[in-house]
């Protein structure tokens, strides 16, 4: 996708366009991995109950899939549910489970017309057979599509990840000496994608949540203090911008410094 794709879908004049415009395009992170906080905020600040957030999130999602999409990210994953949140009220649980099945049902056809394909990542092994059955024709339906990858942190931990990618090495019959950071990330739940260049977190909490602990050792991090029902393109195109501005060194010094240096 491009910017044109970007601009035909968004208000002309608006803050979005403005915004839209001033991304390099050649520039853009590959992959962007957001965690979602502040549903229960936003619900509490209307006096609505918790759950009313969480399906006001929705709206928030879909429009940031299309805007990601259009903008050409080649990866987008979204932190739905982790393996922490099975401590929530059994109500709230189900309610975002039976949102996820909705937004699916609901949504397919917007991730078809986009070209995007879609992936749950975390233990689904632990998810309710109706939710994965769901989960499953989803993967399935946009296996052939193309454009962007869409994950779905779902069941999902970061240290969880790790002791998984651990067994299946073990198990892959790998010895030790053949193990290196490389044939490691192999073993992830996220193989063969790039990792996140950008971690965006809403709701203004400064934590990484147990998310994608291993892949996000380099991402950029961008916190705002929008809360996730209210997160739209325009804020996406805010955290572009702003890792667009970041200085990355990767651990090295930037080169006009290092070719200045004896
Ligand atoms: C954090 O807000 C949000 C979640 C735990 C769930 C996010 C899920 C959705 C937006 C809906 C389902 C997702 C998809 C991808 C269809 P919080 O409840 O922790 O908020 P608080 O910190 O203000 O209490």
């Amino acid at each position: 996708m491009s910017l044109d794709q970007l601009l035909e879908w968004i208000p002309t004049g608006g803050a979005e366009e403005a915004l839209a415009r001033q991304i390099e395009m050649d520039r853009l992170p590959r992959h962007v991995a957001i965690i979602m906080d502040g549903n229960g905020r936003w619900a509490g600040q209307r006096h609505l109950p918790r759950v009313e957030g969480h399906r006001a999130g929705i709206d928030s999602v879909r429009d940031v899939v299309e805007t990601s999409a259009r903008l050409g990210l080649d990866v987008l994953t979204l932190y739905a549910f982790s393996v922490e949140n099975w401590k929530r009220p059994a109500t709230e649980i189900s309610t975002l489970m039976m949102l996820l099945k909705r937004y699916l049902r609901l949504e397919l056809s917007t991730l078809l017309r986009n070209n995007i394909r879609f992936r749950v990542i975390g233990r689904t092994d632990a998810l309710a057979p109706d939710i994965m059955e769901e989960l499953l024709a989803a993967e399935r339906k946009t296996s052939t599509n193309t454009g962007m990858l869409f994950n779905i942190a779902l069941n999902y931990g970061g240290r969880t990840e790790i002791v998984d990618a651990a067994r299946r090495a073990m198990a892959s019959g790998l010895g030790p000496q053949d193990l290196d950071e490389d044939r490691f990330a192999g073993f992830l739940y996220t193989a063969g994608q790039p990792d996140p260049d950008l971690l965006i977190r809403t709701s203004g909490e400064m934590r990484v949540s147990n998310f994608l602990l291993w892949q996000i050792a380099y991402a950029e991090i961008w916190v705002t203090d929008t809360l996730w029902p209210d997160f739209r393109c325009r804020h996406l195109l805010e955290g572009v911008l702003a890792y667009q501005k970041r200085d990355r060194r990767f651990g090295g010094i930037t080169p006009p410094v290092a070719a200045g240096v004896k």
